[in-house]
């Protein structure tokens, strides 16, 4: 079957995959109420084209934290990519790279930073957990700056696993074929099998639940490499995120799969924006599938964004070629709304190009609710 769009290769990776992978790959937290939030949030926001105007050529590059890509679409950290495909990260590195965009590498791949870099050139930032054991976290923030990426994403809104409940059902863990390999040498690449999630009882035992503000300042001690602070949903921490000195921020939900019933964000996003008063870009991720979502993002102010799913069910269908296929697809449909609603640049697109349900008066509470 010829593949249209990108949400496509869900079906296909969930006929291919062992369920307690798929499970893995899909499920968000308790209801799941907002992973389908992700995306009909999208639906709410509707465009106002502009029409008569020269869209002939088309220009998508943009600069994130200084550093030329040729589209705003960037792929979020997934961990253990290689139970999607043999290739895992490398695929996904290569694909990236090949689309000249950011990959960002998770601290729980199952391929290293060394490994991960040796495929060829590419601009990648390494999405960082902080370990309960410092020594841990400073020795591989050292490796990764190493491997030549670029950028820290720090994850801050995992203190605890989010409840979710395939993977308690299939006692998730990961197979015994695999490690997180970032850890392997330091004994903590391994995860033991529990009577709930695996990975739950992993992040209770080496995860740090202290972690607070002052630690963005800390991670600034052992690192020069720009921070993003990944998982940011409110005016109030994107103010505390630029404080605490954030070279970014990325609004996130983690996909939905840790705090239920915390708001789309897309919804989220405009709030960030605001309060961050472009003294730092602002990115998105969270049930980006369409070019269409990646201008609506734009025009609420994001810099970018970041696409996670979509990036290992194509794995998990086709490999690298899937990754690849996935970009592409993106970036066709984006180019295609630029044209379509009178665009030529990213810094043409703006907030009147669309409107929210939010924007009218009766739904003034909306975001809030
Ligand atoms: C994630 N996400 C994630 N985030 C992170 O900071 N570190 C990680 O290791 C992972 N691992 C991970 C695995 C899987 C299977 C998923 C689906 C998600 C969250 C990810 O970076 C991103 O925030 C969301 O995936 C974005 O939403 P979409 O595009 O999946 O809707």
């Amino acid at each position: 079957m010829e593949i249209t769009n990108i949400m496509e290769y869900e079906a296909i990776a969930k006929q291919k995959l062992p369920k307690m992978a798929f499970d893995y790959y899909a499920s968000g937290a308790e209801d799941q109420w907002t992973l389908a939030e992700n995306r009909n949030a999208f639906s709410r926001i509707l465009f106002r084209p502009r029409i008569l105007i020269d869209v002939s050529k088309i220009d998508m590059a943009t600069t994130v934290l200084g550093f030329k890509i040729s589209m705003p679409i960037m792929i979020a950290p997934t961990a253990m990519q290689k139970m999607a495909h043999p290739e895992g990260e490398y695929a996904t590195a290569r694909a990236a790279s090949a689309a000249g965009t950011i990959m960002t590498l998770s601290s729980w791949a199952t391929s290293s930073v060394e490994e991960v870099a040796s495929t060829g050139p590419g601009i990648r930032f390494f999405q960082l957990y902080v370990y309960k054991d410092r020594n841990v976290v400073a020795q591989l923030v050292r490796r990764a700056e190493r491997a030549g990426f670029k950028a820290i994403a720090l994850t801050v809104d995992t203190p605890r696993l989010g409840r979710r409940e395939a993977d308690i059902k299939n006692r998730f863990t990961l197979p015994p074929f695999l490690t997180l390999k970032n850890f392997e040498g330091l004994d903590l690449g391994k995860m033991d099998k529990a009577d709930d999630s695996g990975l739950a009882s992993y992040v209770a035992g080496q995860i740090d639940r202290t972690l607070s503000w002052k630690d963005v300042e800390w991670l600034q001690t052992i690192t020069k490499l720009p921070i993003l602070v990944k998982g940011v949903l409110t005016a109030e921490d994107a103010r505390l995120s630029i404080q605490s000195g954030a070279a970014g921020i990325i609004v996130s939900n983690h996909g939905a799969r840790q705090l239920d019933y915390s708001p789309s964000t897309i919804m989220a996003l405009e709030e960030v924006v605001k309060a961050a008063q472009g003294r730092v870009p602002v990115f998105l991720d969270g049930g980006v599938r369409r070019g269409t979502d990646v201008f609506k993002a734009l025009a609420l102010g994001a810099s970018g964004i970041f696409i996670g799913r979509p990036v290992v069910f194509a794995l998990a269908s086709e490999g690298e070629a899937g990754v690849r296929k996935i970009l592409q697809i993106l970036r066709e449909e984006f180019e295609l709304a630029m044209a379509l609603s009178g665009c030529r640049s990213l810094k043409e697109i703006t907030r009147a190009h669309i409107v929210a349900d939010w924007d009218l008066p009766r739904n003034r509470l909306a975001p809030r609710l």
